[in-house]
């Protein structure tokens, strides 16, 4: 289904009717689909379902190409990132176009979901816009740092898994509660592999989080568990691009055990986003939060 989800989305933007925006987006490099997955394991029947996985990844999209541009990110998904190929204004355009059919499409599918999604498009911009303001010195705030990941990157996760509970008339707070511990620990692996995978299995270089001005909980864990003395080389780092950096990270995310401190807590989201969805018997759901929690780092 996944497949039709994705000639769905051609199907919208070939109605843009423009060659430019077309060639564009031909060259847009497809994504996991997790959001989709979850709607289609929550409701796989309903005549709307491919309609609202395809909103859903546009929408995913546009904000991925808006983020490469604030980032300047020259890779995204293991390829040159469009912004680095066509340039930043192509990039966000392409975004433009993206998250407004996106959005005329969504107002077809039922007012209710269309409440949730865009009210899940401001939180994800609203986290963006902290995500910029803590990258200018190293934020060392748990809570500042979980509240903009939810913000960012559980809110449109949170709002498909409940849009899709909304479709089928389940429990709508359980899916939705479901969807955003899931996407906390989604994001807590995502900056974890960000300091434990190679540049390869990556798609990305090693190490990027924390020269891109982004405090993640590795680094939030090991400045906690520092001296003075150290805490002043960690700062030191930020933004920066040392040779040395990279050395002296791995040797002190090894000498204070962060790496066990940083799985624990994506498991613990992980069990919290299973416990949500407990008595509603969705086996699918709970393999999607195993399969990205429970693997090797
Ligand atoms: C990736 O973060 C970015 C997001 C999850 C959300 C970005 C949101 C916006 C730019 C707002 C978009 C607004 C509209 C209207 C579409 P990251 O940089 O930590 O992750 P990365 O390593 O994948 O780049
Ligand atoms: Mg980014």
């Amino acid at each position: 289904m996944l497949g039709e989800v994705q000639e769905r989305i051609r199907s919208f933007m070939d109605q843009v009717g423009n060659p430019n925006v077309s060639h564009l987006f031909s060259q847009v490099v497809c994504g996991k689909m997790l959001r989709s997955k979850l709607i289609l394991a929550i409701c796989p029947h309903h005549p709307k379902v491919i309609d609202l996985c395809a909103v859903i990844e546009m929408i995913q999209s546009a904000s991925l190409l808006h983020d490469d541009v604030i980032d300047e990110s020259e890779t995204r998904r293991g390829q040159s990132s469009l912004n680095a190929v066509f340039g930043n204004k192509n990039s966000i355009m392409l975004g433009d176009v993206f998250y407004s059919k996106a959005f005329f499409e969504l107002t077809k599918i039922d007012d209710r979901v269309a409440r949730c999604i865009s009210n899940a498009v401001v939180e994800l911009s609203r986290g963006e816009i902290d995500d910029v303001f803590m990258g200018e010195s190293f934020n060392s705030d748990k809570e500042k740092y979980f509240q903009m990941l939810r913000d960012k990157t559980a809110s449109l996760i949170a709002a498909s898994a409940e849009s899709a509970a909304i479709l089928s008339g389940l429990d709508s707070a359980k899916y939705r509660d479901y969807g955003l511990n899931l996407g906390i620990a989604f994001q807590i692996v995502d900056d974890l592999l960000d300091v434990t995978q190679d540049e390869r299995i990556l798609g990305k270089p090693v190490m990027n989080d924390f020269k891109e001005g982004k405090s993640t909980l590795p680094y939030i864990l090991l400045y906690e568990a520092l001296g003075e003395d150290q805490r002043k080389i960690l700062i030191s780092y930020f933004r920066e691009d040392k040779i040395d950096a990279q050395k002296w990270f791995k040797e002190h995310f090894y000498k204070y055990n962060i790496i066990p401190l940083v799985i624990a807590e994506a498991r613990k989201y992980g069990n919290l986003a299973i416990a949500s969805i407990k008595d509603q018997n969705n086996r699918l759901l709970e393999e999607v939060v195993e399969s990205m929690i429970y693997r090797e780092f």
